[in-house]
């Protein structure tokens, strides 16, 4: 059996992956993303975010945004919409600032209010804001925190609402998974969100670990508990474990397989934990090499489409639960 088939019977919602435009040309890549018994749930890599959509004001375009949306519909698959107010992968025309408060509350109201409108009823859920702390539990600069404080979290949250009441707004960030300084300011987060009487519904591990540093499934258990506690959901939204160095050895491969299963198991043993994305399926196709000089093999399919000991883990965690 399948991972999103097996998932299901485990009680979550989805297994899911990230693909971007550019793989879709690749055949047999496609096979296994098509493969909705595998994937049930996809979420496009770069198409929806605000260089993509609206990189002049008020000139939105959706003809990339639309590609992995219209896959998702076709196949059946459950669509994760990402990213809203995000701090990277900003037109210039937004970064370089120059607003008032108001005045970026308008900006970020249109921007949402155009593509979350443009997407209504078919999200599950959309990553409204991403990455708005930093590691050391500070507030991450950005046109967004320099212009407008904290205010900018329930404008975003308020304003997909109004366009689709239907999608589950969340909170999206890294490194939440160490139960940290960052964690804690992800829960400040969450809580001046709810202060502020807006919306939200849920927040987004998004799980970019590293082989032999992944926390223990309590561990992720107890981070993950400090969310549901307020109320919202949680998913894992864009799950891999990187090797720090590459080639990775067998025995490498093997404690990688056990870090994924840490994960996944962390999100059966949480009621409220939803569902997991991978974020990338494959080798052939991961930003951990571009980002992380030496490192990489972070997925759970090798770059010959072959599934690795992590796959296999995964799955029988998965037929056990
Ligand atoms: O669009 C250009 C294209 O025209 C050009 O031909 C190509 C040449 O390299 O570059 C393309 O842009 C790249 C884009 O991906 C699309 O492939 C950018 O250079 C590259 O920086 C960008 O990387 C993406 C990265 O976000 C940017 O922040 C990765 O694919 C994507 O996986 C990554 O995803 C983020 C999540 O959105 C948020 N969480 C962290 C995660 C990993 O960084």
């Amino acid at each position: 059996a399948q991972l999103h088939s097996l998932a299901l019977d485990a009680g979550l919602l989805y297994f899911g992956t990230t693909v971007d435009n550019g793989y879709t040309s690749d055949a047999p890549y496609m096979a296994i993303v098509n493969d909705v018994d595998e994937f049930g749930q996809l979420v496009p890599e770069n198409a929806q975010k605000w260089d993509a959509t609206e990189a002049t004001q008020n000139t939105f375009t959706y003809t990339k945004a639309d590609v992995i949306p219209d896959l998702a519909a076709t196949n059946g698959q459950i669509l994760r919409c990402h990213a809203l107010t995000w701090y990277s992968q900003l037109p210039s025309w937004v970064s370089s600032g120059g607003f008032t408060a108001a005045q970026l509350q308008s900006v970020i109201e249109a921007h949402i209010s155009n593509v979350v409108g443009h997407f209504k009823g078919d999200c599950y859920a959309w990553d409204v804001v991403n990455e708005a702390a930093a590691d050391d539990g500070t507030w991450r600069s950005s046109v967004f925190y320099e212009t407008m404080g904290t205010d900018f979290l329930a404008v975003s949250f308020n304003a997909a609402h109004e366009a689709d009441p239907s999608a589950k707004l969340y909170y999206n960030d890294y490194n939440l998974e160490y139960n940290g300084a960052k964690t804690d300011k992800a829960v400040e987060i969450v809580k001046i969100i709810q202060d502020a009487g807006a919306p939200i519904d849920g927040v987004g591990f998004q799980g970019h670990l590293i082989v032999g540093s992944t926390p223990s499934r309590s561990s992720l258990v107890t981070a993950l508990k400090r969310f549901t506690a307020l109320g919202v959901e949680v998913a894992y939204t864009e799950l891999d474990i990187r090797h720090a160095s590459i080639p990775a050895s067998d025995s490498a491969k093997t404690t990688q397989a056990n870090d994924y299963t840490n994960v996944v198991g962390s999100c059966l043993d949480v009621e409220g934990c939803v569902g997991i994305t991978v974020w990338g399926f494959t080798d052939r196709y991961n930003w951990v090499p571009a980002t992380f000089s030496g490192a990489g093999e972070a997925c759970i399919y090798d770059e010959g489409l072959n599934k690795k000991p992590a796959w296999t883990s995964i799955s029988s965690l998965l037929a056990a639960a």
